[in-house]
Order: structure tokens, then sequence, then C-alpha cells
């Protein structure tokens, strides 16, 4: 079992998918572990992204994350990290997979709904900068039994 960072970014909150996005996380069976809607600080945002400190496009994508608030999750489930990165599809909507969350719901990498861990090390790191460890939940998931042998 692994556990993911998931954000649904501003522009996903402000065209109303949340619900819909979620949904798609609970229908392939994951375990919600942390969730919580925030308007991040500079800094939080900052600190989320350092890896692009200094691309061209890092104060852009700041000042997008910051523009208004985002649904963070902490997801759990058998290779969460890649699995949740393939239902994101990649980074450009227009060159991510037919049927992506990326690919159904946006038009353009500056603004492409969701953020995805990439790696065990920034899923932790990233879990860290978002959720206290009391903000993590952990609940048995009923249905399991159901979706792993
Ligand atoms: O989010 P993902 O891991 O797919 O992509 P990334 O390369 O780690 O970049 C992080 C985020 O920065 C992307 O999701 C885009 O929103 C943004 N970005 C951008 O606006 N312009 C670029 N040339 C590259 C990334
Ligand atoms: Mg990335």
């Amino acid at each position: 079992m692994e556990r993911t960072f998931v954000a649904i970014k501003p522009d996903a909150v402000q065209r109303g998918f949340i619900g819909q996005i979620i949904e798609r996380f609970e229908r392939k069976g994951f375990k919600i572990v942390g969730l919580k809607m925030l308007l991040p600080t500079r800094e939080l945002a900052e600190k989320h992204y350092e890896e692009h400190i200094g691309r061209e496009y890092f104060e852009r994508l700041v000042a997008f994350i910051i523009s208004g608030p985002l649904v963070a999750m902490v997801v759990e489930g058998n290779n969460a990290i890649s699995v949740v990165r393939r239902m994101m599809g990649s980074t450009k909507p227009q060159e991510a997979e037919v049927g992506t969350i990326r690919f159904d719901f946006a038009q353009v990498k500056e603004m492409n709904i969701i953020h995805g861990s990439d790696s065990v090390n920034n899923a932790k790191r990233e879990i860290d900068v978002f959720f206290k460890e009391d903000e993590l939940i952990d609940w048995h998931h009923d249905v399991e039994r159901w979706l792993y042998e």
C-alpha cells in the first residue's frame, strides 16, 4: 500500500469539478485518508513546488496555485503514486490520453486541474507540506476485501 498527495487545483474548484474528481479515486477503489480545502499561502505553494524554483513558469505557477482555494487529499492504495499519475494524464492536457482527468477536464498545461506526486520521496514530502500527522485518518476500508486479493 502506498500513499500519494493529490491537489485539486483552483481551476477545478472554480469550475465545479471537486466531486467528479474525488469520485474517480473512490471508483478506482482508493482510500482517502486526508482531505481538506485550503487557500494556500505563497510560502506553502513555493515549498510544494520547490523543485521548479528558477523555471520560467515558476512565478506564474505559484500565482495560479494561490489564486483560489484548492482541495488537498492523501490517497492510499496499491501503487497509488503511479496509478494516480496515470489517472491524471500527462502535464499537457492536449497530449494526455483520452479518458484521463487532464484530457477530460482541461485545455492547457497552465490550468491542468490536478496535481499528483511523482515519486515516493515527493509523496512523503508533499503530504508533510500540506497535512499535520493528526489530519491523516487511519481507517478501515471495508470494501478492500473486494478490491485486493
Ligand atoms: O504536474 P506535473 O507533474 O504533470 O508537471 P510538472 O512538470 O511537475 O510541472 C508542475 C506544474 O507546473 C504543471 O502541472 C503545470 O501546471 C505547471 N507548468 C507550467 O505551467 N508550464 C510548464 N512549462 C511546465 C509546468
Ligand atoms: Mg510534477
